[in-house]
């Protein structure tokens, strides 16, 4: 099977470009943020602390995580019910990262993803997909943007779909969230070294999806 792993941090664009590129080759795109946001999600409805490790493990015995693709795009659902906009919240940001700090959820996780890139061909992404789920993945690709671009993608994203944000409190929530998911212990956002680090500053959207798709044609040149 191929697979290709996008990693980096917050609003670098990584999946609406994954989600393009999986379509051009015919891959499934997997978004493993997601995953991690609805067991954030599951914790806030319970009323817990998402960085409590104590109130967090027990919940794993009661959440089954499932991956559906309508269309090509990917839906998830949380002991059976679609929550793919539900954890897109600005709430579900922080409380996905503070969950995803508790190594027992990582591996919670885990077998699941690489269960899906045995099967099919795929394009996951996420913070660790090259250096600890799809260590053998045939292109890794790190992909980033300064803190200001990727708040103001974020603004624009989250301003679209009628939510008022505060710019510089964007900023800012991006910027703990880059400390916290490179500075965990557990897995934490890292290039891996056999990565194509990719830096979007400054481009439109259309120009990375240029820019990497052009990227894994040539990688990928012998086996596509
Ligand atoms: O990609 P995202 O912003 O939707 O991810 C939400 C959080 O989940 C992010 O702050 C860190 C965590 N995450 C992770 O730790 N490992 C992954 N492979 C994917 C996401």
């Amino acid at each position: 099977m191929l697979s290709i792993a996008i990693d980096g941090p917050s609003g670098a664009g990584k999946s609406t470009i994954a989600r393009a590129l999986a379509k051009e080759l015919g891959f499934i795109y997997v978004d493993t943020g997601a995953m991690y946001r609805a067991i954030g999600l599951y914790v806030l409805r319970a009323g817990g602390d998402p960085a409590d490790s104590r109130f967090v493990v027990p919940c794993l015995a009661d959440i089954s995580i499932a991956l559906q693709y309508q269309d090509g795009s990917q839906h998830i659902l949380l002991n059976g019910e679609d929550v793919s906009e539900d954890i897109r919240r600005p709430e579900c940001s922080m409380a996905s990262s503070n969950v995803s700090a508790i190594p027992e959820v990582r591996s919670f996780l885990l077998g699941q993803q690489r269960g899906i890139a045995q099967k099919q061909n795929c394009i996951m992404d996420g913070r660790d997909i090259g250096t600890v789920v799809l260590p053998d993945a045939t292109l890794k690709i790190f992909l980033t943007a300064s803190p200001e671009d990727r708040a103001s993608r974020r603004y624009k994203e989250l301003t679209a779909k009628g939510y008022h944000m505060d710019f510089e409190e964007l900023l800012d929530e991006i910027e703990k969230r880059d400390y916290n998911d490179a500075n965990r212990a557990a897995a934490p956002l890292k290039q891996a070294e056999d990565a194509v680090l990719v830096d979007t500053t400054g481009n439109t959207l259309e120009q990375s999806i240029a820019q990497l798709t052009a990227l894994v044609k040539e990688k990928l040149h012998d086996y596509l």
